[in-house]
């Protein structure tokens, strides 16, 4: 990622670490690891918290240096002991649970600035969403993918969840060969249509809409892709790569990318804070899951710390 896009990028996600940092705080997490090691379990029944969520927001504490985690049991860090813990002499805790205090004037500015407040609109919310998509691909993902992905001899793709189509786009004007199914909810493959027609792809790309839930990825597809789309719980997961295994071809290839923590579960950063909103498998969990499916040489092609992806990849038999 270049120099610009990567400071305009931890611009547009700050507020994710002061949010962690006041969620922590308020807690109490700081105060109760101040003289001990504890599991989750333990935090939890301290800190009156459910599991799950205070697991991602404890990953994310670690990957932010104020934890450390070994062998289940999480830490302050010298930082943390330092700054967030009562009684010392540079104690920070107040100021933090300060800027949580007045956090909703932050939260409400654009509605204060404004005249005339903006009318809520989920279609143009859903579009950013989506075009964000392509945003971050063109920022320097897709280059990722063209450099380690090699599709040739491969004739037809379905996209799963493709969003704007820009791995499609991609692909197909790198492999004239290779024909592309957008599969998408309808609301997207509206959007996903203007792209197609923007790029002048329509003979190559063809859309088709659904639902991963209800639909089936149809048949003779010698590539599946899942860009960002697997990142729900197990089972869902387990569904949606039963579904690209049966669509497939021998020899087929599944291709994923995914936001993924280590092995661990103690980072990366980006990982762990899209991991306190969505959840992230890490990257064993997912190469399990996707070995369960019945895909063979699983590989892992690409890893990039700046576009926090890590490409995989695996082969039907
Ligand atoms: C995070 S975006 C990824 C888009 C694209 N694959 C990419 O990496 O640029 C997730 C996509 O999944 C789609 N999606 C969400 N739920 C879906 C469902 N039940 N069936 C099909 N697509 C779905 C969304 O519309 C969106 O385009």
């Amino acid at each position: 990622m270049g120099e610009e896009i990567k400071n305009l990028d931890d611009l547009i996600w700050a507020y994710r670490l002061s949010r962690v940092l006041q969620v922590a705080n308020g807690l109490g997490v700081f105060e109760l690891l101040s003289t001990r090691r504890l599991d989750l379990a333990a935090i939890c029944q301290s800190c009156k918290s459910k599991p799950d969520l205070t697991e991602r927001l404890l990953i994310t504490c670690v990957a932010m240096g104020l934890l450390g985690k070994e062998q289940r049991r999480y830490f302050n860090t010298d930082l943390a002991n330092k700054y967030l813990t009562r009684g010392q002499k540079l104690y920070q805790g107040n100021m933090i649970a300060h800027s949580a205090t007045i956090w909703h004037f932050w939260d409400k500015l654009e509605d204060e600035i404004r005249e005339v407040k903006k009318e809520a609109s989920p279609a143009e919310d859903h579009r950013n969403f989506i075009m964000a998509m392509e945003n971050i691909t063109l920022g320097g993902r897709g280059k990722l993918f063209l450099d380690n992905i090699d599709l040739s001899g491969r004739k037809k793709m379905f996209d799963v969840g493709a969003g704007p189509a820009t791995y499609s786009v991609l692909a197909c004007k790198r492999y004239p060969e290779l024909k592309s199914v957008v599969f998408d909810l309808p609301e997207t493959i509206a959007i996903a249509k203007e792209v197609i027609l923007r790029e002048n792809l329509k003979d190559q790309i063809t859309v088709v809409e659904g639902n991963w839930d209800t639909d089936d990825f149809g048949c003779g597809n010698d590539v599946v892709l899942f860009s960002n789309v697997l990142h729900g719980g197990e089972n869902e997961t387990a569904m949606k790569l039963k579904k690209a295994y049966d669509s497939l071809i021998p020899g087929g290839l599944i291709v994923i990318q995914e936001f993924l923590l280590n092995e661990n579960k103690t980072g990366p950063l980006i990982p762990a804070l899209f991991n306190v909103m969505v959840g992230a498998f890490s990257v064993e969990e997912l190469k399990r899951l996707i070995k369960e499916a019945g895909f063979t040489n699983v590989e892992i092609p690409a890893v990039s710390k700046d576009f926090s992806s890590t490409w995989l990849k695996a082969l039907k038999a």
